[in-house]
């Protein structure tokens, strides 16, 4: 029996789909989900068998080693590599995994591209760290190259604090040993900004606030942060109006159509000395309910509606 073609959506996380799955069956989109983790395993890719009809999303996730699913990532590649080779039509297929493990790939795309990127060295190991960092002055941010949700982000003050930091049970090994140390960007106002794109196009962007001076920035509602005493968190994000028609927009369109990228959420900052910084793509995106609820258009709708139409062109 031939299978019904439908969108495959390969990923690692459950508590991510929801909000994607509604969207998907709103639109009526046929789909089922390629869940590698390693509780689950996976038994289909034979290499003698044409793939499943239908359209693949990878929405693999650079932190999935957090979660308890390692080889997530390499079960990922192996599997985009077998599926463009038999001709499929993936959404942020092979070379996109690479640049979602690795923010050194992002800087240097973004950098060659010609946008203002933080001045940044990736340090190997554990060993250099320290002398790698007498080339910044204080304050610096560390970072794990293979990162997501704010993975080892910390603010250092003063080399002293960074040394004591490093030789501590504190520190935190990158799981590619890769460390990044990289300039502190000060924010003309306490926020960043995250653009969503979806099919290449910009959908909507998102204020996030920094003045908590908190990293981890993962805006699912999984990872709300409850305030003092019990009380309602405050509403880290929000949406941002007037970038619709701003030339950084339109040159990360160009950018995300000559790197293949089709959905994405890129964030930069605006520094109080009139710069604004591209730091971060995100290739696995998830979206705020607060944000969705503020849009007249939805992230997920349109990307339910973006897969439904590379759908209707396979068939
Ligand atoms: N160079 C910098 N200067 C100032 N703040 C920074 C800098 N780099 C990162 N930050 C802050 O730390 C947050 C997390 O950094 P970054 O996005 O690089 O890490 P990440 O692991 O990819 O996180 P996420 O998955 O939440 O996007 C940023 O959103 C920003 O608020
Ligand atoms: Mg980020």
């Amino acid at each position: 029996m031939a299978s019904e073609a439908r969108v495959h959506v390969i990923h690692e996380n459950p508590e991510w789909i929801p909000p994607l799955a509604q969207a998907l069956i709103a639109e009526g989109v046929p789909f089922d989900e390629i869940l590698l983790t390693e509780e689950n395993g996976y038994s289909g890719l034979d290499l003698d068998a044409d793939p499943a009809p239908g359209v693949y999303w990878s929405r693999m996730s650079a932190s999935a080693h957090t979660r308890g699913n390692p080889h997530a990532k390499d079960y990922t590649r192996a599997l985009l590599s077998r599926l463009e080779a038999s001709g499929a039509r993936v959404v942020n297929g092979r070379p996109v995994i690479e640049i979602e493990v690795s923010k050194v790939q992002q800087h240097a795309l973004l950098s060659r591209a010609g946008f203002d990127v933080p001045r940044t060295v990736a340090v190997f190991g554990r060993e250099r760290l320290v002398e790698a960092a007498h080339d910044f002055a204080p304050p610096f941010i560390s970072k794990h190259n293979q990162g997501g949700k704010g993975l080892g982000v910390r603010k250092f003050d003063s080399l002293e604090e960074f040394e004591a930091y490093v030789a501590s049970p504190d520190f935190e090994e990158p799981i590619d040993g890769i460390t990044l140390l990289q300039e502190f960007l000060v924010a003309a106002e306490p926020f960043v900004t995250r653009a969503e794109f979806v099919g290449g196009r910009f959908v909507y962007a998102v204020r996030v606030d920094t003045s908590a001076g908190s990293f981890e920035l993962c805006p699912a509602d999984a990872c709300a942060v409850p305030g003092a005493d019990g009380a309602e968190p405050a509403p880290l994000f929000a949406l941002r109006e007037g970038l619709d028609d701003d030339p950084l927009i339109a040159r990360y369109e160009e950018f995300l159509a000559a790197q293949g990228i089709e959905i994405a959420g890129i964030e930069f900052i605006e520094t109080a000395d009139g710069r604004r910084v591209t730091y971060d793509i995100n290739t696995n995106t998830n979206y705020n309910p607060d944000v969705e609820a503020a849009s007249a258009v939805s992230a997920p709708r349109e990307i339910a509606r973006f897969l439904g139409r590379l759908l209707e062109e396979t068939r």
